[in-house]
């Protein structure tokens, strides 16, 4: 079954504004408001996930109280709401990234799953035997994880390409490790722990040059940049609804329709077959294909309205900012005695992971969120990567469009506290 959107309504467009009134944003997000521990929240926990403007709010909740129904599916006035309003949301995340095609727009639960999919999809039809999937050192537990599992079933190998001390991927090196046996190269396009910002456009170049087929994990740089899989020519973007200010359970695989086409489907059930005899399926026509039972889609429209909300304020202005918040950040995070930053690459979001001599980072996330200061602390999902640093863990601090100066001189305070207590 396809469907065409004639028409994609915007939900509560803000107007492109020049400049970028951060505390005006602020009042969009109804959880900074809070105070924690009787101390006003200072929310540094963004690249696990990042809290939610009211329109992404208001657009689930208008779905539940009066739309709610199953798309593609009924001939009654509730199903063809739903359908267009999920339909909209699939349009919006097409010109969010650039697609050429809204077919090529899967739903998915995230960028886990959108790996995932490509590894059980075209990792199944393409992986034989001694070939290579190519990642970095630099990958979260999900752009790993997946390929291993196909690896270890085909009988193939997971070759990694390092990086440096700042943690900076080796050019060089990758470009030795794509190989004749290199069936596709799975790349963070942004690092969830030290922040590097990967030049993935020559990544893929490079791939192209020698035929092999390239994924970028977007789940942290859909956030922050404005992303344009028609400019990265990958085949394949992954990136999480979640991240982007958007409702947890829904994200995207974006593929190239060809690419897409030749691949065999990834869950069986409703809405990804055209007919069904006990003989023989034929599936559905893109992105349906990809898209098996009864999607997440109140998620899904509040993915839209996320998407709206960013567009309103721009996403060249949201990297601007963060740009100077992170500088601000790094320099006042870097006078700190005793701390040392994890991850100085020359280009970075806005992710400051760091160690303290002698203090856990356990104890640091627990003596900051007494302050009000919510960050992360352990492993961040990249095992692998800490062993590189010879490391065990790290805190974080991850930012987003709504923070602010005041609160990195709050959590510098925090970690003066920390150093007090326990230096
Ligand atoms: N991948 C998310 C993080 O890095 C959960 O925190």
């Amino acid at each position: 079954m396809a469907f065409t959107p004639h028409h994609v309504t915007e939900t509560s467009p803000r107007g492109s504004s020049a400049e970028f009134d951060v505390e005006r944003i602020r009042r969009d997000f109804p959880a900074l408001a809070q105070k924690v521990h009787g101390k006003p929240l200072v929310y540094l926990d963004n690249a696990a996930t990042s809290q939610k403007p009211q329109a992404v709010i208001e657009a689930e909740e208008h779905f539940y109280r009066r739309d709610c129904s199953n798309i593609h599916r009924g001939v009654h006035e509730l199903s063809e709401r739903a359908t267009k309003s999920y339909e909209d949301a699939r349009v919006k995340a097409q010109r969010f990234v650039n697609a050429p095609d809204s077919k090529e727009i899967i739903f998915v639960r995230g960028a886990t799953e959108a790996i995932n999919l490509v590894a059980g999809t075209f990792g199944r039809k393409y992986v034989q035997a001694g070939d290579e999937i190519l990642i970095t050192a630099m990958e979260h537990h999900s752009n790993i994880v997946p390929w291993q599992i196909l690896c270890e079933e085909k009988g193939a190998k997971l070759r990694v390409a390092p990086i440096n001390d700042r943690g900076e991927l080796l050019l060089a090196e990758y470009e030795k490790l794509l190989g004749p046996k290199t069936r596709l190269a799975a790349l963070v396009h942004v690092s969830n722990v030290l922040g590097t910002i990967n030049p993935v456009r020559e990544m893929v170049e490079s791939a192209h040059r020698k035929g092999i087929p390239v994924l970028l994990d977007g789940a942290q740089a859909a956030p922050h940049l404005k992303v344009d899989v028609q400019d990265l020519d990958c085949e394949f973007y992954a990136f999480s609804g979640h991240k982007l200010y958007g409702p947890t359970g829904i994200g995207v695989l974006y593929g190239k329709a060809e690419v897409l086409d030749a691949m065999p489907p990834y869950q069986g059930g409703g809405d990804m077959i055209s007919s069904v005899t006990f003989e023989k399926t034929i599936y559905n026509s893109l992105p349906y294909k990809f898209e098996a039972g009864t999607s997440n889609i109140a998620g899904g429209i509040g993915l839209g309205a996320a998407v709206d909300y960013l567009n309103g304020i721009g996403m060249e202005s949201i990297a601007a900012y963060e740009d100077e918040l992170l500088a601000y950040a790094t320099e006042e995070i870097s006078r700190i005695p005793g701390l040392r930053i994890i991850g100085t690459a020359e280009k970075k979001a806005g992710v400051i992971s760091f160690v303290m001599e002698g203090i856990h980072p356990h104890d640091v996330g627990t003596i900051l969120d007494q302050e009000g200061i919510a960050v992360r602390t352990g492993h961040h999902c990249a095992q692998p990567l800490m062993e590189r640093f010879g490391i065990p863990a790290t805190t974080r601090a991850s930012l987003a469009l709504y923070n602010t100066k005041r609160e990195i001189d709050t959590l510098v305070m925090g970690i003066q506290k920390v150093k007090e207590l326990l230096g």
